[in-house]
């Protein structure tokens, strides 16, 4: 099996997918990472240089490549559903995990952590931008709330998943 987790910035992908991954005994990748990889640089310089679309275009590409990944948790970019057809190509492909977290604690992650984010610029571009995409995360097969504890969280997701 295949799951895709998505959801916005700050919803907790990258930290739960691979806890997730250990209790499975799956693979973790993220394709945030495979893109500056096939870039060679980092994510913000992609946007800063050659701008959105083409970043977009990498991220379709990377997406495209995890076909090859069986039994691997794929963490996915918080804008990876909204564009093209990923969101429909996921749910082809795998089974979609949506993590979905309180607007507060989304905009709480997103100004604590180091991580450089080229599409947060102030608290209410971001909520409107999270209130688009909303639309488009809730296209998951499952949908599963990360306000607790990881543990809980995970927890959640494993009562969650068809036959393992
Ligand atoms: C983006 C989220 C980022 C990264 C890029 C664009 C977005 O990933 O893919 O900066 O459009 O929301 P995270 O969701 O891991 O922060």
């Amino acid at each position: 099996m295949r799951i895709y987790l998505i959801g916005f910035m700050g919803a907790g992908k990258s930290t739960l997918g691979p806890l997730l991954a250990k209790k499975l005994g799956y693979s973790c990748i993220e394709t945030d990472v495979l893109v500056e990889k096939l870039a060679g640089i980092s994510i913000p310089e992609i946007f800063s240089i050659y701008g959105e679309n083409y970043f977009r275009e990498l991220e379709k590409k990377v997406l495209h490549h995890t076909l090859l990944c069986n039994d691997t948790i794929v963490c996915t970019g918080g804008g990876t559903p909204c564009f093209f057809d990923n969101m429909e190509w996921m749910k082809m492909h795998g089974l979609t995990v949506y993590l979905s977290c309180d607007e507060a604690v989304i905009i709480h992650r997103i100004e604590m952590h180091q991580k450089i984010r080229p599409l947060f610029s102030d608290r209410n571009s971001t909520l409107k931008l999270l209130h688009a995409r909303i639309p488009f995360y809730q296209k998951a097969h499952l949908h599963i709330s990360n306000n607790d504890s990881l543990e809980k969280t995970i927890e959640a997701i494993l009562q969650a998943l068809p036959s393992k």
